[in-house]
């Protein structure tokens, strides 16, 4: 006997067929269905994921603020990587562009981005987030300590949080970069230039943006300083 699941799929494969296929609705395979319906409930985990780390982390942030007279993030960002970037990922790492392929291969179909105001509040977010016991890390990159040759500076974690839906618990994996204002300026505009290296002038517009992020860097050295200056004073 059909299941309410499958019942539900038939009607919705059905569905699909007469929008996209219109008169030729009967050469949609259904195989190409079930697949879109399996990407789509994988992306309903990993849009579960980041809320679940967004609470966290909203949480983290309203707790620390009734202490203090400022908080930690000015602000979060999140995104599910879209389709055409999954694809292009996995063929770029020579795996199958499967549905299976996405969990297993990619780090960062949910990301999440935390921007703060001082450096310090980069590490102490982390810390206070990875020390939480279903916060599971599988990788750290410091681009602050060591930033990438471009200038590029952040925090990045991977990490994974279980999340529980109605066929039971599964561990989701999350990409967190974590990121001062002024960090976060400068990506944006490198991210900008990062896809129009066909300019005679990228050679000039990289050492110009190289600048800008030492200059940034020290900016945010300085700010830092001078709010634990501050602090001590008060
Ligand atoms: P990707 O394949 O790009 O995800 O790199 P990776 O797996 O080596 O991970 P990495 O931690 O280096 O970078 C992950 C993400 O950080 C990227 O997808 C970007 O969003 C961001 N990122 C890394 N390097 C740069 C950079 O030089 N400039 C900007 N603007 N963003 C960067
Ligand atoms: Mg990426």
């Amino acid at each position: 006997m059909e299941t309410i699941y499958e019942t539900k799929f038939a009607q919705r494969r059905e569905a699909l067929k007469d929008f996209f296929g219109g008169e030729d609705r009967e050469e949609i395979p259904d195989e190409l269905l079930d697949r879109l319906f399996a990407y789509e409930e994988l992306m309903v985990k990993y849009r579960a994921a980041i809320r679940e780390v967004t609470t966290k982390l909203e949480i983290l942030n309203d707790e620390l603020a009734s202490s203090s007279p400022r908080n930690p993030i000015e602000r979060i960002q999140s995104r599910i990587k879209r389709p055409y970037s999954i694809a292009q990922k996995l063929t770029k790492q020579n795996h199958p562009i499967t549905v299976e392929s996405i969990s297993a291969h990619l780090n960062d179909v949910a990301g999440i981005r935390v921007i703060c105001p001082f450096i310090n509040d980069i590490y102490d977010v982390a810390d206070m987030l990875l020390k939480q016991d279903d916060v599971y890390l599988v990788d750290r990159k410091d681009y602050i300590r060591t930033p990438k040759e471009n200038g590029y500076r952040s925090l990045h974690l991977i990490i994974e949080i279980p999340v529980f839906f109605s066929t039971g618990k599964e561990n989701i994996r999350v990409e967190i970069q974590i990121r001062t204002v002024a960090m976060d300026f400068w990506a944006s505009l490198e991210h900008e230039i990062r896809y129009k290296n066909d300019s005679p002038e990228v050679q000039q517009i990289a050492a110009e943006l190289k600048s800008c992020a030492d200059t940034i860097a020290q900016t945010d050295d300085q700010m830092q300083r001078l709010k634990l200056w501050i602090d001590a004073k008060t």
